[in-house]
C-alpha cells in the first residue's frame, strides 16, 4: 500500500476511474495545492446496491492513467478487490439523518459502501486533503461526518459541478448514454436552472412539483427523488426561509441510467 509521508502535503483524489473533465478538475487543484497527489482508480464494489450498476460501470484504465500523468498527478493507484478487501468489510456506519435521505432511501447500503472505501483509502495514504466533486452533494456532506467520527485529519475539498457546453453535468456514466438520451438529459440541468428563477416568486412545494413535472411527459425519464433541503441537513425544507442555504438535488434515470445533479437555491 502508499505511504507518502515523506512529502510536506499529500492531495487524494478518490475516483472509480472512466476519469473525465469533472475529475480531472479535482486533480488539477490537488496538484496546485499539494506537494505530492495520490489519485486512486477503483471500482468499489460495496457501495453498489445493483449488480447491474457495477457490472455496467465504464472502465477506462489506460486512458484513465494517461489523463492522470498528463495532470501532473504523481502516483496513480489502481488496486483490485482483493486489496483493498483482502477480507469483508464489516463495518456499519451509522450516519443517522444525513445517510437516510435521497441517495441513502434509494441506494440502501451505498454510503456505508463509500465511507468504508474512502476512510480505507484515508488509512493507506494520510492525505492532508481529499477533493470530491459536488455533484455527488449528499456524498460530501457523509464523508466529511465520517472524517469527524473516525477522528481522521484530512481536509474534505468540496470542487464545483462541472458541466458540458450542453449544461449536462460530467458524469462517468454519461457515456452509457445513447446520443438520443445524451440530448435528453440536458433537460435534468435545463429544468434545475430554470427552477431557480422560478424560486423568486414561488413556494418552495410549487417549485418541486414544477421541476418533478417537467419530467413527467417522456417515458425515457423516471424520477427517483428530487428534493429541496438544507445544505447542512439535508433535511427538506418547507418555506425558502427555513435555511440559508438551500439545495436541490435529483437522481433520475433517463433509459437505465441514473444520474444525479444539482443546484443551489441559497447560499
Ligand atoms: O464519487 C465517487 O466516484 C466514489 O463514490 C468514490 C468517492 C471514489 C468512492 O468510491
Amino acid at each position: 500500500m502508499i505511504k507518502a509521508a515523506n512529502a510536506a502535503s499529500v492531495g487524494l483524489v478518490p475516483t472509480m476511474g472512466a476519469l473525465h473533465e469533472g475529475h480531472m478538475s479535482l486533480v488539477k487543484r490537488a496538484v496546485a495545492e499539494n506537494d505530492l497527489v495520490v489519485a486512486s482508480v477503483f471500482v468499489n464494489p460495496t457501495q453498489f446496491n445493483d449488480k447491474d450498476d457495477l457490472a455496467r460501470y465504464p472502465r477506462t484504465p489506460e486512458a484513465d492513467i494517461e489523463m492522470l500523468q498528463d495532470a501532473g498527478c504523481n502516483i496513480v493507484f489502481m488496486p483490485d478487490v482483493e486489496e483493498m478487501y483482502p477480507e469483508e468489510d464489516t463495518r456499519v456506519f451509522d450516519f443517522g439523518a444525513l445517510g437516510n435521505v435521497m441517495e441513502g432511501r434509494f441506494r440502501p447500503g451505498h454510503f456505508n459502501g463509500v465511507a468504508q472505501i474512502v476512510s480505507k483509502l484515508s488509512y493507506a495514504v494520510e492525505p492532508d486533503n481529499a477533493y470530491f466533486g459536488e455533484k455527488d452533494f449528499q456524498q460530501v456532506a457523509i464523508i466529511k461526518a465520517m472524517v469527524k467520527q473516525l477522528d481522521l485529519k484530512v481536509r474534505i475539498i468540496p470542487c464545483p459541478i462541472v458541466r458540458e457546453k450542453s449544461g449536462l453535468a460530467k458524469s462517468s456514466r454519461n457515456m452509457l448514454l445513447t446520443d438520443t438520451q445524451r440530448e435528453k438529459a440536458v433537460l435534468i440541468s435545463k429544468t434545475l436552472a430554470a427552477s431557480v428563477a422560478m424560486a423568486a416568486s414561488k413556494p418552495v412545494n410549487e417549485v418541486h412539483d414544477w421541476v418533478v413535472g417537467q419530467f413527467a411527459s417522456d417515458p425515457e425519464f423516471k424520477i427517483d427523488y428530487y428534493d429541496i433541503v438544507d445544505g447542512d441537513s439535508l433535511q427538506s425544507v418547507s418555506d425558502w426561509n427555513d435555511s440559508d442555504y438551500i439545495v436541490g438535488c435529483i437522481a433520475v434515470y433517463c433509459g437505465k441510467i441514473r444520474l444525479i445533479d444539482n443546484i443551489h437555491y441559497k447560499g
